[in-house]
């Protein structure tokens, strides 16, 4: 069911938008200004799509979840409360957002097939948006 997709993508972005806070705020090493500013370029940009999917949700007269637990329940994002060098949190933010492209990519092909078309168009540009992160994270691992 394409809610039961779309909640699962939410909870996908919340909790990789954590992620990338949560490193923001601890990474460490010589070139913390950049990558203290480049997460949190990623993490505003992810929350921000947290509202707009939860909003989907609702045009299809289904509630939105809301609570951490519930969240965490749904995601298929890995968390870790170890604090890694820079470099290793980077290689894990760019798996991470491969998991949330998949999580899009699957939730794009439902809307298609449901004629949702307005919902496959919102989940083709947040996928366009993940495949740039993804393209400027592995340029930061090369
Ligand atoms: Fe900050």
């Amino acid at each position: 069911m394409l809610a039961d997709q779309l909640k699962i993508t939410q909870a996908d972005a919340f909790v990789l938008y954590l992620k990338a806070h949560f490193y923001h705020w601890n990474i460490e090493g010589p070139n913390f200004p950049q990558y203290h500013d480049f997460l949190q370029n990623f993490y505003q940009d992810v929350f921000a799509s947290v509202d707009s999917i939860a909003e989907l949700i609702r045009t299809l007269d289904v509630y939105a979840p809301g609570t951490l637990s519930r969240l965490q329940s749904l995601t298929n994002i890995e968390e870790s409360e170890v604090i890694p060098d820079a470099m290793t949190m980077v290689k894990n933010i760019l798996a991470q957002n491969n998991v949330m492209l998949e999580t899009l990519k699957k939730g794009y092909d439902m809307a298609e097939e449901e004629k949702q078309f307005g919902i496959s168009n919102f989940l083709q540009d947040r996928i366009q948006a993940h495949e740039k992160h993804g393209w400027m994270l592995r340029s930061i691992t090369k």
